[in-house]
């Protein structure tokens, strides 16, 4: 074992890596988009795999829900695994008209209610921004796979059943295109050790409208987001 909660050996890991809050979804991707994949990591259910995509070789790696749970990965893949680029693909609420379920949002920066990054900052406010170029290579990738992507502000919350509904009107008129529970805190962790990061999320979830997807389409509805993700990752 190399780390508490990963049991890959240390040259099991591309440097380059996938993550997803789901141990299914990571698992869909490793079976569905690379060759010749191999799973590299169980403990906690929380798999991993590593095979190649257009013959280069990257990893698929689960983070769980919730900054505790994705930081614990994030730091152990960059501390113990030497893994130099992450792109989170995950799913997201909107309370923008403009963007649409299955819409792709790409997370330029993201706000947070989670005192993660206070703790760390020491007290003050951390801009937790993607890393630019991977930014730049996304939309390059996007516009050659002819897909619309929205860029811009996310929020990152530890709390999905929010007790103060009112704020999302806040979070709409502040332009937040995105919310999702990860974000800020692998920017961050990216940050800290000076490794990219960015997150490319599906919307799962339109709180105005209040349209959601079913646990199945979360799990396996993404492949534009994952292959966009995967393009990026191999520039
Ligand atoms: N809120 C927070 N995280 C999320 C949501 C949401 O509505 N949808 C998917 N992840």
């Amino acid at each position: 074992m190399i780390t508490p909660h990963i049991n890959a050996k240390k040259s099991d890991f591309s440097n380059r890596v996938i993550m997803s809050g789901d141990p299914r979804r990571v698992r869909y991707i490793s079976e569905n988009f690379l060759k010749n994949a191999f799973q590299i990591t169980n403990v906690r259910n929380m798999l991993g795999y590593t095979g190649y995509y257009k013959n280069i070789l990257v990893s698929i790696m689960s983070h769980g829900m919730g900054i505790p749970s994705a930081s614990i990965y994030v730091e152990e893949l960059i501390k113990f695994y030497n893994v130099k680029k992450i792109i989170r693909v995950g799913t997201c609420g909107t309370t923008q008209n403009t963007i649409h379920l299955k819409d792709i949002v790409v997370a330029m920066g993201a706000c947070t209610d989670s005192n993660f990054n206070r703790i760390k900052f020491e007290n003050y406010d951390f801009s937790a921004i993607a890393d630019f170029n991977l930014l730049l290579q996304a939309k390059t990738c996007a516009d050659d796979m002819n897909l619309t992507i929205h860029i811009g502000n996310f929020f990152t919350t530890d709390i999905f059943y929010t007790h103060n509904k009112s704020f999302y009107n806040v979070l709409n008129r502040y332009k937040i295109l995105g919310i999702d529970m990860e974000t800020a805190g692998i920017y961050s962790i990216a940050a800290e050790y000076n490794v990219q990061a960015l997150s490319l999320c599906s919307v799962s979830d339109h709180i105005i409208l209040n349209k959601n997807l079913t646990p199945k389409e979360r799990e396996f509805t993404f492949n534009n987001t994952i292959e966009l993700a995967l393009n990026t990752l191999i520039l």
